[in-house]
């Protein structure tokens, strides 16, 4: 049986109140918060920073799953490691050096993750999967919350999910699947079907709030579709 995991993303949680809204993330189950941070350089948006990454750390024991969507990308990655990060994710692009930057990651001691937007290729992932803890697929292209999930993005997944489990057969370590953008109630079945195991979302849960303020409605929907996963394999 995979194991599931769901990180909510604060990108759409409310600014104002990040504490509060980890609690309850926390209070409704999630496994990681994931923290997009972006530079208005390699993506056309502008979020938050190391400073707020280590405010919000005591508010949660949840492990803090940063994406950097930014470049230059080693220093920040540094930075968030202090600031209590236990996973950074970074893009291929977004870095000169990958394999530097991956081992840095890890040296600094988190979890080092690669992110492929919708037109990278897999590539990518030829010389590093010994470096790697976590490889995370973009469901849209990254900048913003709510965009629709790209079909194609399947496809990927069900590649990536291969590479995972061919690098596991050779004796290699435990790599995360995770898919971020676009991940609803409607489609995280299909996602977890082509071989994710780690999902975010953003503004599937922050837009579905219980009448008071908490998420456990929205965030028991996807564990239900979760635990559907392979129904239809199995009853065949
Ligand atoms: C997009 C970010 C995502 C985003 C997901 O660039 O990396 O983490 O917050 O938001 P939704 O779930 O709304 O697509
Ligand atoms: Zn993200």
């Amino acid at each position: 049986m995979t194991a599931y995991r769901i990180a909510p993303s604060i990108l759409s949680a409310d600014f104002a109140r990040l504490g509060e809204e980890v609690g309850r993330l926390e209070a409704a189950g999630a496994d990681m918060v994931h923290f997009d941070v972006m530079d208005n350089h390699y993506v056309p948006n502008l979020t938050v920073g190391p400073m707020v990454c280590e405010a919000l750390r005591p508010h949660t024991s949840l492990p803090i799953d940063v994406h950097l969507m930014t470049t230059p990308v080693d220093e920040l990655a540094v930075m968030f490691a202090k600031a209590g990060a236990a996973i950074i994710t970074v893009h291929p692009e977004a870095s000169q050096h990958v394999d530097r930057t991956l081992s840095l990651i890890r040296e600094h001691g988190c979890r080092a993750g690669l992110s492929l937007n919708p037109a990278t290729p897999l590539e990518h992932l030829d010389h590093v999967m010994d470096r790697l803890d976590l490889i995370l697929v973009m469901g849209v292209n990254p900048g913003f919350g709510g965009q629709s999930f790209i079909p194609h993005a399947l496809a990927k997944i069900a590649a990536v999910r291969e590479r995972i489990d061919a690098h596991r057969a050779s004796g290699g370590q435990p790599i995360l699947l995770e898919v971020d953008g676009g991940v609803k109630v409607s489609n995280i079945q299909a996602i977890a079907e082509a071989g994710a195991d780690t999902f975010v979302a953003g503004s599937a849960i922050f837009g579905a709030p219980d009448a008071d303020g908490g998420y456990h409605g929205v965030m028991g929907a996807l564990r239900r579709e979760l635990s559907d996963v392979g129904q239809q394999e199995r009853a065949a």
